[in-house]
């Protein structure tokens, strides 16, 4: 029983961090790297597809306040993981938190349930960014055939030809007749199949190269924010009017559990809360950064801070200009900026988004494959799976396995349903790396941390009570699916991981010696 609970001891993990050579990652990213990695995790599909759902579906302009509920949220979380990742600047992120406070099995718990944080994550911004594409080149005239089209969605979903766009059922606006409408049946997203294998040759060729583009295209994916924002705000100062016709009521009345009011605010925050998904993913680069302790706290809270002021602002600026009845598109940003009038505004947000999207994929599968190499190096899981490529220094097999196996995940599932479990997935790690905080507190209350979570056991109990909250708020459906999903997590852990763990061995060395 006590294996289950064995702790990889802070001196062990202090030592890898400090490793150096052929076998480890290169340390190669500063604090403005480490910010815009945040940055380039943060914002994607959540604000440029989710936020329209959110606001047609459950909260109406009141969006804005969802964003707040669910950056409180991450907040909490974000202090927590600066504090661990200052104390344990590892690749491995909650994982190896867990592993280093909660023990070994709550550590493979966390590793699994990351899989659907980092993988499915990338696989529903995949998604996203397929929508993002088609629309752009629909807009340029390049319009897919039915033939063409039913390879841009996936199974089960129906297109209708509305308007020269192919527009989903559910995205059609209420009361169209579609009887006349030509319509096609999708059969696999080609399209967010090859955008995950791309992203994949590109982290296999090197971080410094992925570090670099990805600065790029997150300063091409705050420029479009910002021209958004500044389009959209002079628009509602010409035309105060529109802004006070939208957003009355700003909270509109309830219709039914999670349908607007205030139910329907906090449905929202679970919802959005897929938009901040991204900060922690810092904290997996931990070992590619080359003063870790200094700039893990401020690439995690630097970039948590600037994502949660521009949510705020783009949602109230979207539910300023367009009634949040029609926000229920693909692409509900260059609806909004379609609103001012502007016409090349949302031929530009659809390449912003198009490259934005991609630096997400980029970072969600950079945290996958660094979850997989700690936990391989650990020997929970198999050897592969740490693997350094010889030129690139990257761990390259673990990069094409995940790769070509998430790349079927947006081709055949829809976005809704990956998101929620994203969702779910990400709140259960933030509850348990608030709690591993705690924890660590009272084992260890001497322990140097060059960053302190303040207002210890507060903060902490506030972020599991909030991750559980919006935890609450997920679909049944959802809950069964993680359920299983742990449940297959832990038959591997005791049929391969726990015969091969290294830590245990070193306990069972170090009982035989005694
Ligand atoms: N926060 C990331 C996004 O919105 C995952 O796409």
């Amino acid at each position: 029983m006590a294996k289950l609970f064995a702790v990889k001891p802070l001196s062990a993990l202090k030592n890898e961090a400090v490793e150096e050579g052929e076998h480890t990652l290169k340390r190669s990213l500063g604090p403005v790297n480490l910010i815009t990695l945040g940055i380039g995790a943060i914002i994607g599909a959540g604000i440029f597809v989710l936020t329209g759902q959110a606001a047609a579906l459950h909260a109406g302009p009141a969006v804005a306040l969802s964003f707040i509920v669910a950056g409180i949220t991450c907040a909490f979380a974000g202090l927590c993981y600066a504090e661990f990742a200052s104390i344990i600047p590892i690749a491995g992120s909650a994982y190896t938190y867990g592993y280093a406070t909660l023990g070994e099995l709550v550590a493979w718990v966390i590793g699994w349930d990351l899989v659907l944080e980092y993988a499915f994550g990338a696989a529903t911004v995949a998604s996203g960014w397929s929508g993002y594409l088609v629309s752009f080149l629909e807009q340029i005239g390049l319009t897919p055939s039915p033939a063409l089209a039913r390879w841009t969605t996936t199974y089960g979903n129906t297109l209708y030809f509305l308007h020269g766009h192919w527009v989903s059922q559910a995205a059609l606006p209420m009361g169209t007749p579609t009887a006349g409408l030509l319509k096609v049946h999708g059969i696999f997203d080609l399209i967010a199949f090859l955008a995950i294998l791309a992203v994949t040759t590109i982290l296999v060729i090197g971080i410094k190269e992925s570090a670099n583009l990805n600065s790029l295209i997150v300063f091409v994916k705050l420029a479009v924010v910002g021209i958004f924002l500044v389009l959209g705000i002079g628009f509602l100062m010409h035309h105060p009017h529109v802004a006070s016709l939208n957003w009355h009521p700003f909270i509109p009345k309830s219709e039914g559990p999670g349908k607007y009011g205030f139910n329907g605010i906090v449905a929202g925050a679970s919802s959005v809360f897929f938009a901040y998904i991204g900060f922690d993913a810092v904290s997996t680069a931990a070992q590619e950064a080359r003063n870790p302790q200094r700039d893990m706290p401020i690439g995690i809270l630097g970039s948590l801070v600037i994502c949660t002021l521009l949510y705020i602002a783009v949602s109230l600026v979207l539910t300023g200009l367009v009634s949040y009845r029609s926000l229920d598109v693909a692409d509900p940003v260059a609806l909004g900026i379609d609103a001012t009038g502007v016409a090349w505004g949302s031929l530009l947000v659809k390449i912003g988004a198009i490259f934005g999207l991609g630096t997400v994929m980029l970072v969600m599968l950079l945290g996958q494959s660094r979850v997989f190499f700690s936990m391989s190096r650990d020997g929970l899981l198999p050897k592969w799976a740490s693997a350094i490529h010889p030129k690139f220094r990257t761990p390259w097999i673990s990069n094409i396995v995940v790769g070509t196996i998430v790349a079927f995940l947006p081709a055949l599932l829809p976005i809704n349903k990956l998101s929620e479990l994203v969702n779910m997935g990400t709140l259960l790690a933030f509850a348990i790396v608030s709690a591993g905080v705690w924890v660590l507190r009272v084992r260890m209350p001497d322990l140097e941390r060059p960053f302190k979570t303040p207002l210890v056991p507060l903060v902490p109990i506030l972020g599991v009570l909030s991750a559980v909250y919006l935890m609450a708020n997920l679909p049944l459906l959802t809950w069964i699916v993680v359920l299983v999903w742990l449940v297959v997590g832990l038959l591997i852990y005791f049929n391969y991981s726990t015969k091969h763990s290294k830590v245990q061995r070193m306990q069972q060395q170090g009982a035989g010696q005694e």
